[in-house]
């Protein structure tokens, strides 16, 4: 029987209860509900609203129940549609009379708001635990490797030599400015509904701080209506998690092309790789690429929640329980990626020969050659197209830029001197760009020993 059956005089049909019911995916917020009714006993107590060997019982009861669901021993029960319902129902039944006194002043409409905050709050931390770990790992990577070269692409074509290890800081920004919007969020997270009500508050003397403190959260929500009408919390969420998803895309993305036979700049680790059933020579990035394929489902789930969000009249209503599932499975789709992708990365070893062939290319040095002319007086524009001129000549005659004379060059750049012929140097290249930021290896030194420190 549901606990709100007082009113109707027939039973619910059972495709309403199939329809209707979210224990089937709900029930993974059982300790947040717990957490959330326990304050609320307690609250109630300080405030004489119900006795304190009535709230001890409550506790103690709820308690139980959480033990019981820990060990499996709970039997989730659809007529009772919900984790909300499926609890008190159970603590009703294991302490009698004073379960009946745990919801007052209290609706499921503030008290799922109030567990979906703890559950946000409580996984904000573990995705930032877990992009903590990737950072160290793309870190650690850079320290094993720190003087190894490869070319820069823009367009995926060639465009100037960098470290490897410069290309892999790219990512640990990226993953650190994500970091730092979850923080962001979780600061607008950790807000009390609790106390709303249904919509409009209560007549009982609730105790707002006392609960937010029990909660551990650091502000209470000012408007009831907002409290339990909103869910910006989740998209904000789901937004940190659709960014999380690009980055690991794009980086997953790079070793797809680094594994390929074409760049041929990487080895995995057998297990973090996988086969072909019919081509035995196949050695598959398996990892990298369900990676990049999983983010089309996480976008999704950001999507699908704003959709649903956006026509709906204040306050709550029940289209919001659609905001769960998709959550959930971004929540794990991406907390898993995390871990797979950060074991895969442990196992990457860059292939320094092949990097450094693809960057020797004399090519990937014209801006230098440019640059060095800016320093003797050349206006840039001037210098980018006597290079250019150059580069066209090399082309027509079939010559690398070093395999060209001084005098060659002179034709195209009549101040060029000898020493620009030594200008074609990838390794020189990468020194030279010592700036705050750039790819010289001083600078990148510096940079994996801000994150190492960081990251400690
Ligand atoms: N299972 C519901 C949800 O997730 C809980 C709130 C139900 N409130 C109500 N008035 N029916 O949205």
């Amino acid at each position: 029987m549901a606990l709100w059956s007082g009113r109707f005089s027939e039973a619910t049909d059972s495709l309403v209860s199939r329809f209707s019911e979210s224990i089937s995916f709900d029930r993974r917020l059982y300790p947040f509900d717990i957490q959330g009714s326990k304050a609320h006993a307690r609250m109630l107590a300080r405030q004489n609203i119900i006795s304190q060997a009535d709230a001890d019982v409550i506790v103690a009861g709820l308690d139980g129940i959480l033990a019981d669901i820990e060990a499996g021993r709970f039997d989730f029960c659809e007529e009772l549609e919900d984790i909300h319902m499926n609890i008190e129902a159970r603590l009703t039944e294991r302490i009698g009379q004073a379960g009946a006194r745990l919801h007052t002043g209290r609706s499921r409409n503030d008290q799922v708001a109030t567990d979906e905050r703890l559950y946000l709050r409580h996984e904000t931390d573990a995705c930032d635990e877990a992009l903590r770990a990737l950072q160290r790992t793309l870190v650690d990577l850079g320290m094993a490797w720190p003087n190894v070269i490869m070319p820069g692409f823009t367009h995926l074509q060639h465009a100037q030599p960098v470290l490897f290890a410069h290309h892999l800081l790219a990512y640990v920004e990226m993953f650190g400015r994500d970091r730092e919007r979850l923080a962001d969020g979780r600061r607008r997270i950790n807000r009390l509904p609790l106390g709303a009500g249904a919509i409009a508050g209560s007549t009982l003397p609730l105790d707002r701080e006392f609960v937010a403190a029990e909660l551990g959260f650091e502000e209470i929500l000012r408007n009831s209506m907002d409290a339990v009408g909103d869910r910006d919390a989740l998209i904000e969420f789901l937004s940190c998690l659709a960014i999380i998803a690009m980055h690991i895309s794009r980086l997953a993305e790079d070793i797809v092309l680094w594994f390929s036979q074409e760049f041929a700049f990487i080895e995995l680790g057998d297990a973090f790789t996988t086969g072909s059933s019919l081509m035995p020579q196949k050695k598959n990035p398996d990892v990298a690429e369900l990676a990049r394929g999983k983010t089309g489902r996480v976008y999704g789930h950001l999507m699908a929640l704003l959709t649903t969000m956006k026509g709906l009249p204040l306050t709550y209503n029940r289209d919001m329980q659609e905001d769960k599932e998709g959550l959930f499975d971004a929540v794990d789709t991406v907390q898993l990626t995390l871990a797979t992708m950060t074991a895969m990365l442990a196992t990457l070893k860059p292939r320094q020969e092949r990097m450094a062939a693809a960057a020797s290319d004399p090519a990937l040095m014209a801006t230098d050659l440019a640059e060095w002319l800016v320093r003797r007086g050349t206006p840039f524009r001037e210098a980018h197209h006597q290079v250019g001129r150059f580069v066209g000549f090399c082309a027509e005659h079939g010559l690398a830029l070093n395999q060209a004379t001084l005098e060659q060059m002179q034709q195209s750049i009549p101040s060029a001197t000898a020493e620009c012929l030594e200008l074609f140097d990838a390794q020189r290249s990468v020194e030279a760009r010592n700036l705050l930021g750039g790819t010289a290896p001083g600078q990148v030194a510096r940079q994996l020993a801000f994150w190492q420190q960081r990251l400690q």
